[in-house]
């Protein structure tokens, strides 16, 4: 179907969903730096993974492959909500009287309403063909549990999803969501693991982490045969799945006769970013049209902005390998603020490798100014953004006036990466006046930075 001026959304039918994923590691100039075992300090090699991951899985986190053929089971799950659209925001544009081009990926039309269930799916399955009857995970916002429940339920697994504690409290419904999938979901930090109770005897009103959960949930994966670990973000084979968003979008560009100049993505621990940005990014490194990829994350957690690109634990016990990451230091536990998803201490190694060769940047905003941009957004185009996707809802929306300034008519792709229907007393809290803007103290950062590992030097 070819797009005219009218047309808001362009759709693809189900047999366009990608049959591949896209393995940006094939077109870089370098290799990221490798996972270091956290005993040896030497980089880690399959079996040191094998408690946690399946081997498929833990094959697509090193290679090296541009193509990674997405099995036929998954892509049958796909079906449930892929091809997701891609918009023209008109009357966003209209409402900001630009001349750019803007243009958004919905990933919110999944069933969990965000974009991780294109990992959760294949997370469950690889599992499920290794012989695993349960998974422990972590969550934030509550976006990557539900998405994970949900792959559990469609492929007979037991999930065990360690919340934030701060979360928990916030979103009630996405506790009940995941339950409704059959999950199991603990406030962390919980005595259930013995991370959890060392956090709880020295903090006993721990607001939690992601670092937190993220060692809690490593811990039960550890101890148990029958259990793996998933992991909602950071790793290479989490960005690798994700980027089903942006081969769709090429495709779906291709309809409307435009190309990105700018691609914009919120960035909490990097994967829907990915998503979006890798096949533009890779696709520009094969000799293809430049585009400007720009990561936006909160001030209160600016691991891109403000953090040290240094080898750092993925979790605050320190049970995870070392990478090399942009990070403010595994101790960092960031002010409870509303985007629960972008509150991780690092950022995946890949995108971190990508600021430092200045293939992408980073910009920090204010919740405030999000929620702000959410608003205006969900007032003109009708979406309600997570809090999470409000930063690139922002950062998209200041591109388009940098474009009003210079009379440029840019084309700009923003991932709406997930709704925010299950982050209504966010709103609540921003329309009775009740959010504050944190910043992240200089001498707080130099210090969680001090207790970097020594190898960060
Ligand atoms: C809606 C939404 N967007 C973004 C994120 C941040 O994660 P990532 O950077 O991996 O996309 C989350 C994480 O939970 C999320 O729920």
């Amino acid at each position: 179907m070819a797009s005219d001026e009218r047309t808001l959304k362009i759709v693809l039918g189900e047999d366009r969903i990608p049959t591949e994923w896209y393995n940006l590691a094939a077109d870089l100039p370098e290799p990221p730096a490798p996972p270091l075992h956290p005993g040896t300090l030497q980089p880690i090699g399959p079996e040191d993974l094998a408690p946690l991951f399946p081997m498929a899985l833990i094959a697509q986190e090193v290679s090296r492959e541009r193509a990674i053929p997405i099995p036929d089971e998954v892509r049958d799950v796909y079906r449930l909500w892929r091809p997701t659209p891609l918009y023209r925001a008109r009357r966003l544009e209209r409402h900001l009287d630009t001349p750019a081009r803007i243009y958004y990926k919905y990933e919110g039309v999944s069933p969990a309403g965000s974009h991780k269930p294109n990992t959760a799916v294949p997370q469950a399955f690889y599992n499920k063909a290794e012989g695993i009857t349960r998974i422990a995970t972590e969550t934030g916002a509550g976006q990557w549990g539900s998405a994970l429940a949900l792959a559990g339920s469609l492929f007979g697994l037991q999930v065990d999803v360690y919340m934030v504690k701060v979360s928990f409290q916030q979103k009630p419904y996405r506790r009940a969501l995941m339950e409704s999938y059959g999950a199991r979901c603990v406030a962390s930090p919980s005595d259930e693991t013995e991370a959890g109770r060392k956090i709880l005897a020295e903090h006993p009103d721990s607001a939690g982490s992601l670092g937190i959960a993220i060692s809690e949930a490593v811990e039960m994966a550890a101890k148990r045969d029958d259990t793996h670990y998933a992991l909602g973000s950071v790793l290479n084979h989490v960005l690798t799945h994700q980027t089903v968003i942006g081969r769709e979008a090429l495709e779906q560009l291709e309809q409307t006769g435009d190309y990105p100049d700018i691609v914009v993505g919120c960035t909490g621990g990097g994967s829907n970013f990915a998503g979006i940005a890798f096949p533009f990014l890779g696709a520009m490194l094969r000799g293809g049209p430049k585009v400007e990829v720009i990561a936006c994350e909160p001030v209160a957690c600016p691991s891109l902005t403000r953090g040290r690109f240094a080898y750092d634990f993925g979790d605050t016990g320190h049970l995870t390998p070392l990478v090399k990451m942009h990070t403010l230091g595994s101790e960092f536990i960031p002010p409870g603020f509303h985007a629960g998803g972008l509150r991780y201490h690092g950022m995946a190694p890949m995108v971190s490798h990508l600021l430092d060769k200045r293939l992408i940047s980073a910009v920090a905003y204010n919740q405030i100014e999000c929620f702000e941009a959410g608003v205006d957004f969900a007032r003109v185009e009708g979406i309600l953004p997570a809090p999470e996707a409000t930063h690139a809802v922002k950062g998209a929306i200041d591109q388009a006036l940098k474009c009003k300034q210079a009379g440029e008519s840019k084309v700009i792709l923003f991932n709406l990466c997930g709704h925010g229907h299950f982050d209504m007393q966010a709103y609540a809290d921003y329309f009775a006046g009740l959010l504050t803007d944190q910043s992240y103290d200089e001498a707080d950062l130099q210090s969680a930075l001090a207790h970097l590992p020594p190898v960060a030097a």
